[in-house]
Parts: structure tokens; C-alpha cells; sequence
């Protein structure tokens, strides 16, 4: 039994005082004794796909975080993969994106520039480097860095889960390369993903608009960007990369299912 896990999906029903009062204790918890941002999301996204039996007999998986700032939220993640590595018996690769030098200038009007500012979230690439443990950080604009080359060189293979945390349309929409066909190879067929500012951005703006003019252009493409129906109960900033190209895609690991039992 995960209690952490149990704990995690408890308090992400915000319904009650007992769950928000936990909500915000884990928060300040999280942030004074170990310097981290608490991301209970992180941990249902990441469980949830590594417990699907088509990931079953993985021996590595990635996870990649674009938009890393101090490296808060890449710690959580940190602290969940010896967990993981041992409930699911692979390896866990983590990788980071960002130029660390803060939001980038911008004057697009969708990118919601009443809530982000050049330069907000800027950090020093050497220190976040040194206060982590096992990430690897890609520095640069996500435009440049998101590169086959690099991919090949660093071994980003089997992504299953990916947390977008630009703030910005336009880099969210830069980021997106990563579902261009040539990246195909790298990822699994299907891929959580979470949104970190989709609650701020609108249908017009931000994250969201990212997602919508991703599917109008890519379904064509047989490549959607879906809600997680499932994870919608946690929280609705869960998503699901699906690309029916994918090899693999139509795969079906389960075994035979019945709907009834022998006696
Ligand atoms: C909100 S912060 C990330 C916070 C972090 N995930 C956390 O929770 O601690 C957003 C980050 O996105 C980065 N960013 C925005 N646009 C980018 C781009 N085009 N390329 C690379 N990094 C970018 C910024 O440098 C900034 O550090």
C-alpha cells in the first residue's frame, strides 16, 4: 500500500477544510524542510502511467519537466524515482528544460503578458545544477534545445510523462516540437501530460490555447493532445499525448478479458 500516493489523490479533493488545511501543511512542508515544490499531481501522473500494463516490461523510462526555474519542482520529482525504480523495477531519467534566464521577451498577446514579465523565474543555471541530484538540465531556449541530436546524445528514450511549466503560449506552443514525427521514436505512444498553468490561461491564451491550435493542426495528422478522462477526478490539468502513427500505438498487452469468472 502507497500512503503517499493514497495521501496524494485524498487531498487533491479539495472538498473539505481537512483536505485543503493537509493541502496547504504539505505545501509549507515541502517548501521550508526540503527547499521543494509539493506536486502531488507529479506523483498520480507518473504512477498512473507506469501501472498501465503496456509499460509493464519497460526497463527505463524518461521524464522530462520544461520550465525548471531553482529546480523546486524537479526535486519533487527527484524524490519520487527511487520510489518509483523500485515499485516498477526500471530506471527512471529525468530531464529538465529551460534557458534559466526567466521568462524570454515577448509581445504576443496571447501569452498572457498581465501575468508573466521578462526575466520573472530567472535562476542560476550552476546552482539549481548543483542543488539537484539526478536531473539532467538542457540549457537554452526550448525552441534550439528541443534537437534530434541532443535526444540521440542523452539517451532521451521511452518518454512516458512530460509536465509543462512555460507559462507562455508561444514557448508551450516551441515546446510542442517534441510531437514532430522525427521525435516519434523517442516517446511512448501515448504520453501524460500536465499542464502547470492551465487554470490561468484561457481558450485565447496560455497553455490552453497551445492545446486547442495543437489539435486543429494535428488532426490531420492522426496526433491529438487529449484530456485524461480518468485523472480528470484529481485534477483537470491531466492530458494524454496520443499519436495513432505510433508503431505501437495499437498494441495490446493486456491479457484476455471476461466478464465473468470460472468457478
Ligand atoms: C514558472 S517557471 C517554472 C517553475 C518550476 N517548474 C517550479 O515549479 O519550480 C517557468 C520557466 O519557464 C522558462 N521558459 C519560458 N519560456 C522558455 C523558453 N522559450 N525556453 C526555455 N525556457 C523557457 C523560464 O525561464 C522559467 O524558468
Amino acid at each position: 500500500m502507497n500512503f503517499n500516493l493514497l495521501f496524494s489523490k485524498v487531498i487533491l479533493h479539495k472538498r473539505n477544510l481537512f483536505q485543503l488545511l493537509a493541502y496547504k501543511l504539505s505545501e509549507k512542508f515541502n517548501n521550508y524542510i526540503f527547499n521543494r515544490t509539493f506536486r502531488p499531481e507529479y506523483e498520480i501522473l507518473i504512477d498512473y502511467h507506469l501501472s498501465k500494463e503496456e509499460n509493464k516490461n519497460l526497463d527505463h523510462i524518461s521524464i522530462i519537466e520544461f520550465g525548471v526555474a531553482s529546480g523546486k519542482s524537479l526535486k519533487y520529482i527527484e524524490a519520487l524515482k527511487p520510489k518509483f525504480e523500485k515499485k516498477y523495477q526500471l530506471k527512471i531519467n529525468i530531464f529538465g528544460f529551460d534557458t534559466f534566464e526567466g521568462m524570454p521577451k515577448s509581445q504576443n498577446k496571447h501569452d498572457q503578458l498581465y501575468d508573466w514579465k521578462e526575466g520573472d523565474y530567472s535562476s542560476n543555471y550552476e546552482n539549481v545544477k548543483t542543488s539537484l541530484n539526478y536531473s539532467k538540465l538542457i540549457k537554452g531556449d526550448i525552441k534550439r534545445s528541443i534537437n534530434l541530436e541532443l535526444f540521440n546524445n542523452l539517451n532521451i528514450s521511452n518518454i512516458l510523462v512530460i509536465f509543462f511549466d512555460l507559462d507562455f503560449f508561444t514557448s508551450t506552443n516551441d515546446s510542442f516540437k517534441i510531437f514532430d514525427k522525427s521525435f516519434s521514436k523517442f516517446l511512448r505512444p501515448r504520453v501524460g501530460l500536465f499542464f502547470d498553468n492551465l487554470q490561468s490561461s484561457s481558450e485565447f491564451s496560455g497553455e490552453y490555447f497551445s492545446i486547442k491550435k495543437f489539435n486543429e493542426e494535428n488532426h490531420i495528422n492522426n496526433k491529438f493532445i487529449s484530456k485524461d478522462f480518468y485523472l480528470e477526478k484529481f485534477d483537470n490539468r491531466f492530458y494524454q499525448y496520443m499519436n495513432f502513427e505510433h508503431e505501437l500505438f495499437n498494441e495490446n498487452f493486456k491479457n484476455i478479458q471476461f466478464l465473468w469468472k470460472k468457478f
